[in-house]
Formats: structure tokens, sequence, C-alpha cells
């Protein structure tokens, strides 16, 4: 890193005053100019960038606080130092409520102006290194494809404007949306990004595995624990803790979550020590929570604490001009990954696209195209090499067209191209087993 020496700026309308300054900064390393008038400041101001201005504050014509209302202005980074004649302090007091530094009451100690500008440089740079960091992380996170369609261009906006925030946020959404990415995206661009985001699958997890993946334990705590471990939401301390599918939590890790949140203090497993913890809490889920509530499944308490903020991710089906968009991110992501020549799609593979409805959604989208490049060979996707948008298309003369015959039937196809093999199924679909399982079991499909 090239070390550069602090900028600094000294006006003053005594010859003298910016003579022997300068000298005394240059030898302390810094490289100085000076200003004989607060207009002379201003025109220097104009083609450099100082870090710290060093301003007598009694100047003919235009003064020091006026110049510091004016630098002010132009630059926000810049630390003032004003000096000032004892009678005049209180002009001193105001300048500093305007914004100035610090000040320092003649005759000082050239030490402790050192001092002061020392510190002063101090605090510039780090408010610099400040904003370029988040000026770095605003353009990191995750990577959400979005076409022309108003729907995600709310979504994005509204989780832009709550990220910066500390207030908790649940994400709703079909499966494969993309709520796992939006909570993602959330946490890079909040004030929580230098932490970490923790991620708790709970539908996954068995109900005691959930407890001790969430709380942690002490060793000894149950058969099998044989060391102390910490749970999630306390590896969650100073960043943002991802609740995933908060539909499925049990109501007896209903209660357990609702007692940390509200005390925002948890116990370990078998321990009796209350540990502090400090978290943002994202959720997501795929279920009508309202109806839970309404069922007695999901306690209305514990909903108001999760769904401060609501985001909502429309189903891709919605969102018809996100469709292409987000084929052509995949088809460039994975082309390249796997060495594949393809970079577009035929005008009738991109109607079929834009016609399909998605049931699996992006994961649904990026699983196909996937699957396509396996099999083309050539520059472009045709139909043959997405099976299950084209045969959509002969579909339609099918008589019920509503959308959960439309899925029944989407759901028997995939099954049968696997072989009824649940997993690899699951996987085309984007969806979990489990899901695939309950899915199947509500439409009575049986193997072949
Ligand atoms: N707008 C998008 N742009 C790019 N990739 C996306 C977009 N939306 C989703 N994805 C990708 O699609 C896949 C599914 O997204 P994600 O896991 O966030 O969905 P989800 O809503 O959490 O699904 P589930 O409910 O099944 O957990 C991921 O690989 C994700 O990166
Ligand atoms: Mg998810």
């Amino acid at each position: 890193m090239v070390q550069r020496f602090p900028k600094l700026l000294i006006v003053d309308d005594e010859l003298h005053v910016r003579e022997s300054l300068s000298h005394w900064f240059s030898e302390d390393g810094y490289d100085v100019e000076a200003a004989g008038s607060g207009t002379e400041a201003l025109a220097l101001l104009g083609r450099n960038t100082f870090d710290v201005i060093v301003s007598d504050i009694k100047m003919p014509k235009m003064d020091g606080l006026e110049l510091l209302g004016r630098v002010r202005k132009k630059d926000a980074n810049v630390a003032i130092i004003l000096v000032t004649a004892y009678a005049s302090v209180d002009t001193a007091v105001h300048a500093l409520k305007e914004g100035a530094y610090d000040y320092l009451v003649k005759p000082f100690d050239p030490e402790e102006l050192s001092r002061i500008v020392a510190k002063a440089c101090e605090k510039v740079s780090l408010t610099k290194e400040n904003a370029s960091l988040k000026s770095r992380l605003a353009r990191s996170g995750p990577k959400i494809v979005t076409g022309a369609s108003p729907e995600m261009g709310k979504v994005m906006e509204l989780a832009e404007m709550v990220a910066p925030t500390d207030t908790s946020v649940l994400i709703r959404g079909e499966s494969g949306t993309g709520k796992e990415l939006v909570a993602r995206l959330i946490h890079t661009r909040s004030q929580r990004a230098f932490g970490t985001i923790v991620a708790v699958n709970c539908g996954a997890l068995s109900d005691s595995l959930l407890e001790s993946e969430l709380f942690g334990h002490e060793k000894g705590a149950f058969t099998g624990a044989n060391t102390r471990r910490k749970g999630k939401i306390e590896l969650a301390d100073g960043g943002t803790l991802f609740l995933d599918e908060i539909g499925e939590v049990s109501p007896k890790v209903q209660v357990e979550l609702l007692r940390a949140l509200e005390d925002k203090k948890i116990t370990r497993l078998g321990g009796t020590q209350e540990i502090p913890v400090n978290f943002r809490l994202v959720c997501a889920t795929n279920r009508d929570l309202e109806k839970a509530v309404r069922d007695g499944d999901f306690r209305d308490d514990l909903f108001f604490r999760i769904n401060v903020f609501s985001l909502t991710i429309p189903p891709l089906r919605d969102r018809p001009e996100d469709i292409l968009p987000i084929a052509e991110h995949f088809l460039e992501r994975y082309a390249g990954a796997m060495g594949r020549q393809a970079r577009g799609f035929s005008k009738e593979v991109e109607t079929l696209l834009a016609q399909y409805p998605w049931p699996g959604n992006v994961r649904e989208l990026a699983n196909a195209i996937e699957r396509a490049l396996v099999v083309c060979r050539g520059t472009e996707i045709e139909r043959e090499h997405l099976p299950i948008v084209s045969q959509n298309g002969e579909d339609s003369a099918e008589r019920d067209q509503s959308l959960s015959a439309l899925e029944e039937r989407h759901i028997k196809r995939v099954l049968k191209q696997h072989a009824f093999n649940v997993t690899h199924a699951a996987k085309a679909l984007g969806i979990d087993r489990v899901t695939l399982y309950n899915k199947m079991r509500k439409f009575g499909i049986e193997r072949e």
C-alpha cells in the first residue's frame, strides 16, 4: 500500500503564522499548503482534497466561520480546526456546533496543535475507510437477477430499504423463489454485514435436534453430548440469524424461540447460565402463517415478533418478464462452468420458457438450464434440450388448467422422467424430498 502523507491546509492572514506553522507541520511529515484568506483557501480546496484545515477565525473579508460553512458544503470529510483569540471563545463553541472538529485558543502550544491535528487525521482516515468499505459492501452480496418486472422491483426496493435497519424481516414466497437469496442480500446490506449470517433450516430437523441446533448444549446435556457446543443463535451474535421454514417449528420450540427473542438471552440445553445474544432476525416461509395462526399451529405472539416487516416474493409465473433474464444468467454461468458452447436460446425456446408455469420457480428454471446444457452440443438451446417446457405446450389441450391440476401433472411427469426416484425428481423440481412426498400423498400419486 502506498503510504500517503496527510494533507494539511493552513489558513491565516498573517504571513509569519502561515510560515511558522507550515514549517512546523512539514517537519512532522505533513503535506502542507497555506492560504492567506478564505477565498484563497476555497480556491485551493477546489483543486485538492485536504484531510485537515487549520484556520484562524479572525480574518478580513471572509472569516474562519464563514469559511467553515462553505467548506462543509463542499467536502463533508475534511476536519476543520479553528484558532481563536481568547475573547471569542463563544464563537468557537458556536463553530463546534457548526461542524468544526476542534478549536484552540491563542496563544497555543504548537505541540498541542500537533496532537489535535494528528487525532483529526486519524478520524478522517477512519471515516474514509468506513465509507469505502460501505460502498464496497453495497456493491457486494448475492446476485439477484431481475428483469423488468415491477413486482420484483418492488421487492428489491423494500429489501434495500429495510436492510440497514435492525428490524425483523419475514420473507414469504413459494419454494425456489429466492427467499434465502434475499435474506443474504439483506444481511450484506445491513450494519451487521461484518458479522456472519447464520442459517438454520427449521424444516429439516427433528424437534430435539432443532433445539440443540438453535440453543446449543453443555457437555452431558443428553446422551451423545460429549462436548459443549454453541448453538446457532449464539453463533449469530453480532450478525443475522436466518430461520428458514419458520412455519415448520413445533409449538414447543416456538415457545423457546419467543423467549429468546423477548429476553435477548438464551440458555444452552443442560446449562443454567443465561447468555446474552444480539442478532438481527430474518425468517422465511412458504406457508400461510396467518392460517397456521388461525388453526392454532403457530403462536400469534411469535408471529407478531417475526412479522414486523414482511416481503413477499412473487412466483416466477407471475413475473414472466424475469424468466428470460434469469434463464440467460444461468445459461452464462453454467455454460462457463461446464465448458459448453451454448450462448442463447432459440426463439421457440424463449417463448416456451416464458409460457411454462415453473412450479419450482427459479430453482426449477436453473435446474432445467443446467440439464439442457448437459445435452446441448451446439451454440443455442433448442426445444429438444428442454423436455419439460416443450411437453407443457402439448398439454395445453388437457381439460383441467387449474394450477393444482397443472402441478399434479407436472410432478407425475417429472417422477416418470426420473423412474420414480424421489430424490432425483425432488432435485429437478427444486423442492425437498419431504415436500415431494407430501405432494405425492396430496395428489394420490403412486409409483408406476
Ligand atoms: N432472482 C434470482 N436471480 C438469480 N438467482 C436466483 C434468483 N432467485 C432465486 N435464485 C436462485 O434459485 C435458487 C433458489 O433460491 P433460494 O434458495 O433463495 O429459494 P427459496 O425461496 O429459499 O426456496 P425454498 O423455499 O425451497 O428454500 C438458488 O440457487 C438461488 O440462488
Ligand atoms: Mg430456502
